[in-house]
């Protein structure tokens, strides 16, 4: 059930990145008072800043905040310590609603320092008084290249044969928007792309498709930010919704974008 929304304030943390600057215009777009929250406004997860006075008069939080660094140690001090306090200082403004965005597949891969880190959030959130709902995506599209970049060795990328089923941001920041304007779930929904692809076609396609001349391999056992997949690690496991955007006319759109920034 979608909620009253006039004189709704939901604040959105990490509400400048990539997902959280789309929630943001879209919540506002349908009519909801919204804020975005992260440092560069004055607000810090990880210290307490801000936090208070941001939170006054909030419904409903969306947390869609991301660690700046994804070293292991880092990435475990800035989900958990960033949650409990988001959490803590929610109870004291009596927030109803905790939305978070997590990753299809997270529980899978404890080998990955920051899938490990993703499923302490997902704890902290389940085991704490106030109601939530957790959004498990796929990979965005967006994310090809750091994918691709991390998985490099000289001109080479290695990457095993996996099922992929990546989704567009936009439709990731749609999910996510459905989330907050609904009821609570109390447990998680998964949100995935259109197609299923393997792993290591697909940043091979995006590569080609901006005439990086990087090679890419399929390689069972190369690691995917520390850890071997299996066939199913990072594909839903059960009914997912699923995005409208397919991966050709993303890339297409991206590649006009480019042009026009050029031109
Ligand atoms: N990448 C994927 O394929 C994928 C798939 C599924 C789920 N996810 C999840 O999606 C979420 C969002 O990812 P994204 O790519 O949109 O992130 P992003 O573009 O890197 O944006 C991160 C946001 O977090 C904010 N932030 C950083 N440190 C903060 C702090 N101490 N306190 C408050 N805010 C802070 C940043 O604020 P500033 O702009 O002020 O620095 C920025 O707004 C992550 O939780 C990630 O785990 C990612």
């Amino acid at each position: 059930m979608t909620q009253e929304r006039s004189g709704m304030k939901i604040v959105v943390i990490g509400g400048t990145g990539l997902i959280g600057s789309k929630v943001v215009t879209k919540l506002g777009e349908r009519g909801y008072e919204v804020v975005a929250a992260s440092p560069n406004s004055g607000v810090n997860t990880l210290t307490g800043e801000g936090l208070a006075e941001v939170l006054e008069g909030a419904s409903v939080v969306v947390d869609v905040s991301n660690s700046p660094s994804f070293e292991d140690a880092a990435v475990m001090e800035f989900f958990q310590t960033s949650t409990r306090n988001l959490l803590n200082s929610e109870a004291a403004a009596g927030v109803g609603h905790h939305v978070v965005l997590s990753i299809v597949g997270t529980d899978l891969l404890p080998d990955s320092g920051y899938m490990r880190a993703k499923v302490t959030q997902e704890k902290l959130i389940k085991e704490f008084s106030i109601p939530y709902s957790i959004v498990r995506a796929t990979q965005f599209f967006e994310f090809g290249t750091r994918i691709a970049d991390s998985a490099t060795d000289g001109n080479t990328v290695r990457l095993p044969p996996v099922r992929f089923q990546p989704m567009a941001a936009d439709d990731v920041a749609s999910a996510v928007c459905g989330a907050a304007m609904g009821s609570p779930l109390n447990g998680i929904v998964e949100v995935a792309g259109p197609e299923q692809f393997r792993f290591d076609e697909f940043i091979s396609r995006g590569l080609i498709a901006r005439k990086d001349p990087r090679e890419v391999i399929a390689d069972p056992h190369a690691r995917y930010f520390g850890t071997e997949l299996s066939d199913g690690s990072l594909v839903p496991s059960g009914d997912a919704l699923l995005g409208e955007t397919r991966f050709a006319d993303w890339l297409s759109r991206s590649a006009n974008q480019a042009r026009s920034q050029v031109a």
